[in-house]
Parts: C-alpha cells; sequence; structure tokens
C-alpha cells in the first residue's frame, strides 16, 4: 500500500479531475453578506478599516440587498447603527427602529431574499456593552427580555432569521419562547453558540462604534483558549431551540468549528469576521498576497473545517468570482 501503486499525484493532473473529486464545494447560496444600515437618506459613509464596506440608510440598502440577490448570495445580515444610544439599548428593540424599518423596506422590495437580523444590545447601548449594566457588570437575566423584544420586532418586520450575538445564559431559550408566543414560530434562530472574546472584531467595532466604553468583554464572550466549553455552549443552545449553530470568528477557530460539527451533526455557520477580512485586503493591498486566491482559499477551508453557510464581507466578490 504506497507509492508506486498510489499516485495521488493523478488526480491533481488535469482541472476536470481536480474539480470532479473536489471534496467541499462553495457556492454564492451558502454565503451570508453583514450590511450595516444607518439613519437618514442617501447615506453611503465608507468605513475605514473595511474597504467596499459603508454604513447605509435604507434606501441604499435596498439597493444593495437587490444586487445581493441577483448575484445569488444566500441571504444578507443586518446591524443597526441608530441615531441616539441609551443606557438599555432601546433603539435595538424598539418596534420603530432602524433594523425593524429596514427589514420592512427591504422585505417589501426583494421578498425572495433571506434577511437575517443581528440581535444584540452593544450597538444600541451608551456605554457599548452587549447587555444592561448593573454595579457596572452585565446583567445577564435583564438583557433577556430586551433580546427576546428586539427578536420579536425584526421577526414581525420581516426577518426569516434572528441571530443573537450578546452571549447571554439562556437567550436562546428567552428568544424561542417570546417568538413563539407572538407567531412566529416559523423564525428561525442562528445562536452565535461559540463566540470568542476577540481582537478580530476590531473593525466591526469601529463600523458600528460598539467598543466597550470601560472593561472588555471577557465576562460574557468565551476566553479563546478553551475548545471544551464551547460544545458546552453548542449544546445549550440547540437544548434551548436554537436551528442553527454558529462559530465566531472563523479561521482561527477551525478546530472548534469541527469539533462542533462533528459532536452535534446540527447545522452550522461559522462568520469571517472583520478582522479576518481587514487582514487579507491589507495583505493584498501590499501586495503580499494574491487577494482572489487567499479569499477563496479561507472560505473553502471554512466550509471544509464543517461550515454549511459563511458569514462573510467577501460575499460579493466571492459571488462574482463563482459566477
Ligand atoms: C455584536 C456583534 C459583533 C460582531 C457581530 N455581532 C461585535 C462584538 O461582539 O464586539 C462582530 C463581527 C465582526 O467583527 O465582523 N455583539
Amino acid at each position: 500500500m504506497g507509492y508506486p501503486d498510489h499516485r495521488p499525484r493523478r488526480l491533481r493532473r488535469t482541472p476536470a479531475l481536480r474539480a470532479m473529486f473536489r471534496e467541499t464545494d462553495l457556492s454564492p447560496d451558502r454565503l451570508v453578506l453583514p450590511l450595516f444600515v444607518t439613519e437618514g437618506e442617501g447615506v453611503r459613509q465608507p468605513i475605514a478599516s473595511m474597504p467596499g464596506h459603508a454604513r447605509l440608510s435604507v434606501d441604499n440598502l435596498v439597493s444593495e440587498c437587490e444586487e445581493a440577490h441577483r448575484a445569488g448570495i444566500g441571504a444578507v445580515i443586518l446591524f443597526g447603527i441608530p441615531f441616539l444610544k441609551d443606557a438599555r439599548g432601546s433603539e435595538g428593540w424598539s418596534a420603530l427602529g432602524i433594523v425593524p424599518r429596514a427589514l420592512a423596506a427591504v422585505k417589501r422590495a426583494v421578498p425572495d431574499l433571506t434577511l437575517w437580523a443581528d440581535v444584540c444590545l452593544c450597538e444600541y447601548t451608551e456605554h457599548g456593552h452587549c447587555g444592561v449594566l448593573r454595579d457596572g457588570e452585565v446583567d445577564n437575566d435583564a438583557t433577556l427580555p430586551l433580546l427576546s423584544r428586539a427578536a420579536v420586532a425584526y421577526a414581525a418586520a420581516g426577518a426569516d432569521v434572528v441571530a443573537p450575538s450578546d452571549m447571554m445564559d439562556g437567550r436562546v431559550g428567552a428568544i424561542r419562547e417570546a417568538l413563539d408566543e407572538a407567531d412566529h414560530a416559523k423564525t428561525v434562530i442562528v445562536s452565535y453558540a461559540a463566540k470568542y472574546c476577540s481582537a478580530f472584531y476590531g473593525p466591526f467595532r469601529e463600523a458600528a462604534g460598539s467598543a466597550p466604553k470601560s472593561g472588555d468583554r471577557r465576562g460574557y464572550q468565551m476566553d479563546p483558549a478553551n475548545a471544551r466549553e464551547a460544545l458546552l455552549e453548542t449544546a445549550l443552545d440547540i437544548e434551548e431551540g436554537a436551528d442553527v449553530v454558529m462559530v465566531k470568528p472563523a479561521l482561527p477557530y477551525l478546530d472548534v468549528l469541527r469539533a462542533v460539527k462533528d459532536e452535534f451533526g446540527v447545522a452550522t455557520a461559522a462568520y469571517q469576521v472583520s478582522g479576518e477580512f481587514a487582514m487579507i485586503e491589507a495583505a493584498a493591498e501590499k501586495g503580499w498576497i494574491d487577494r482572489e486566491r487567499a479569499v477563496m482559499e479561507s472560505l473553502v477551508a471554512i466550509r471544509r473545517a464543517g461550515a454549511d453557510a459563511v458569514l462573510t464581507y467577501f460575499a460579493r466578490d466571492a459571488a462574482r468570482w463563482l459566477a
């Protein structure tokens, strides 16, 4: 059993052979494009650390979504940048907030595009934490009703999927119960099940102005050193009713992604986050790597490690290259 009877290079000799026996495929319908929506009209504020991405007012967001749908991208996920931030993140869970208004407009214009809405408070709180504070700490149980209200508001406005990213304990169960009570039993929950406290969220926080004003997120997001704990987090979220579980970031946590897929075998997503995007963009801009090849290699790697769906700021480019 070995060389010269076996020559693995035989199946690499031609493009047709390579394509036929490729183990992992990638298509635009696996991709989810993150978009930032803000108040105003005709607004397109470029985000310096995220080339090609901008904060968009609802009118521009709608055009962007039409384009994404035409390109065959599977879904978009919306992040709101409110006009007003307060202690309890009320713009995040108000039925009149920026995200519900954006969802309704996009649903009307592009009814066949699958709409995801991120559920969290950090973009909406003046302190920048993902929940409400009590004595300087994020109060888990006081945050759950607010996240539930947000999820119901988004579902009512047209979200097909709600994706809680706050990392409060018990939020998937609370959101599922609230959705069902409000007659939104069909709304999908994608839980950010294993979300790490990562330096790779830097550009996003610039985009959303959501960096915590004091302290950090170590009290609720996961320690990068932990993998076993990711399985516990995922088990709890599945038990609470998550339809899809997500690992985030993606590339630095492919081992976790693989472990989650092997252990549970459920629908799984991974988020190639803003810092992962920015690293590739920066190196490519310097001419140090080939942008298209680096992007496609990273996306295939994330799929290979077990992700069914991939959230990526490269969705538009990838869809074009795959066309
Ligand atoms: C909100 C949220 C964040 C991201 C997704 N949802 C920021 C954070 O946790 O600080 C990060 C996405 C990215 O970096 O692309 N909690």
